[in-house]
């Protein structure tokens, strides 16, 4: 799939179909997550892909969204910081949210290019994903993607325009300087 039309086609889904996909599918999409960028390229990101439907309604109930249990899979992200805090210091945390996301835009682009459908799930408490999933004190939970085939193709939430969030050379400037021709 062209990168653009898998830019301006992906959305959040939040009703399945009863459809498994394929877990190596998901993995493929994992793995376009190594390709971000990260702050001295220590990659912080870890995956955590999970089928069992027991586990998967713990997780529905950790984030008390019931959509979540329709899903076939689940993988969670979540950040083992301890290399990127020692190399960067007080930026660290910042350079950790950060890389993550782009981690995340990978695999989301890389669901989208196969077909396959997902929501970002921020809205959970951490320890009971963290109990649930045996994550390590020490590594962060950043988000949870359930993940299946689209019941429906509803069209996506409406998008913030471009002149809402674009200034030109400064805040306060919402035009772009037209160059002077030198002997107009
Ligand atoms: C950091 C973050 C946290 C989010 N948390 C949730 C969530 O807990 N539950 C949910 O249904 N959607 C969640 N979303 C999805 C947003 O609601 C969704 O991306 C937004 O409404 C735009 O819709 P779109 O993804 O279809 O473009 C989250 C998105 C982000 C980026």
């Amino acid at each position: 799939m062209e990168l653009q039309k898998a830019i301006k086609k992906r959305k959040s889904v939040r009703k399945f179909k009863t459809k498994k996909p394929d877990w190596r599918d998901i993995i493929e999409c994992i793995d376009s997550a190594r390709y971000a960028p990260m702050a001295g390229n220590l990659f912080t990101p870890r995956f955590i892909l999970i089928d069992d439907k027991s586990t998967i309604q713990k997780l529905a109930e950790a984030a008390q969204q019931d959509f979540i249990a329709e899903a076939k899979y689940v993988v969670i992200v979540c950040s083992s910081k301890e290399k990127t805090i020692n190399s960067f210091g007080e930026r660290a945390e910042i350079y950790v949210r950060q890389q993550t996301g782009a981690a995340i835009q990978n695999f989301l682009l890389s669901l989208e290019e196969k077909g396959l459908a997902t929501c970002w799930i921020g809205h959970f408490v951490e320890e009971q994903v963290k109990r649930v999933a045996k994550i390590p004190d020490n590594v962060q939970v950043e988000a949870f993607f359930p993940i299946g085939y689209a019941y429906s193709d509803a069209k996506g939430r409406k998008k913030v325009m471009i002149d809402d969030v674009l200034y030109f050379h400064n805040y306060k400037n919402k035009r772009m300087k037209i160059p002077r021709m030198p002997y107009a």
